[in-house]
């Protein structure tokens, strides 16, 4: 089994997809070992707890994107308690420490809500609607020290159309999401998409 971890920040639509479709034995191979957020008041921590997932806050004891030294050490210590062997950021807002990155180096997905390598950072749904391209979607790739930057796994597309709002395409977005992110999930866990190579 492919110990894993999920780390989060927010709402935790992502994290509750992935843990659905394990549930439904979607997911072979994969054993989801718990949740990690770096806000202690995480919608996403309540739905690991409610899936019976050891859910836990870690305090990355600095504001803003980045960990202190001291909290970059605390969650590498905890991921090795996990015996983690893959990471999942699904709706993560800070930068991995290059000690995670280079320790788990092609072995960490991140989900990102645009066609990288077009908005990459913040508000990547609205840069996307603000910029009036018309085809965005969603991403999956590992990581690296580069913010976004890592090698594309695989990615999903989604169009705007001209009745579209901010809103509407969110939910566009993140409905692709939910397929997206699982389906990578489950090549994983089937060796069809090879860890830390
Ligand atoms: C998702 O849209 C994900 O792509 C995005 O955060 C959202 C989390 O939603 N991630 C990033 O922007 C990372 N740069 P969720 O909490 O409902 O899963």
């Amino acid at each position: 089994m492919i110990k894993t971890v999920i780390l989060a920040s927010g709402k935790g639509s992502n994290a509750k997809k992935i843990l659905e479709c394990q549930k439904l034995g979607k997911l072979p191979n994969i054993e989801i070992v718990a949740l990690i957020s770096d806000k202690e008041d995480a919608n996403a921590l309540k739905i690991a707890k409610e899936f019976g997932v050891k859910s836990v806050y870690l305090d990355p004891m600095r504001k803003g994107a980045f960990f202190s030294e001291e909290g970059a050490k605390f969650y590498l210590e905890n991921l090795e308690f996990l015996c983690a062997d893959f990471i999942v950021l699904a709706g993560f807002m800070r930068i991995l420490p290059p000690s995670i990155t280079s320790k788990y180096a092609n072995k960490i997905i991140n989900l990102h809500p645009s066609l990288l390598p077009s908005f990459k950072g913040k508000d990547a749904i609205k840069q996307a609607f603000d910029c009036g391209v018309k085809i965005t979607g969603c991403t999956v790739h590992f990581v690296n020290d580069e913010l976004d930057g890592g090698k594309i796994i695989d990615q999903k597309a989604v169009e705007i159309m001209p009745e579209d709002t901010l809103e509407s395409l969110e939910e566009k977005v993140h409905a692709a999401e939910h397929v997206l992110l699982p389906s990578v999930i489950a090549k994983i866990g089937e060796g069809k998409i090879p860890l830390g190579k």
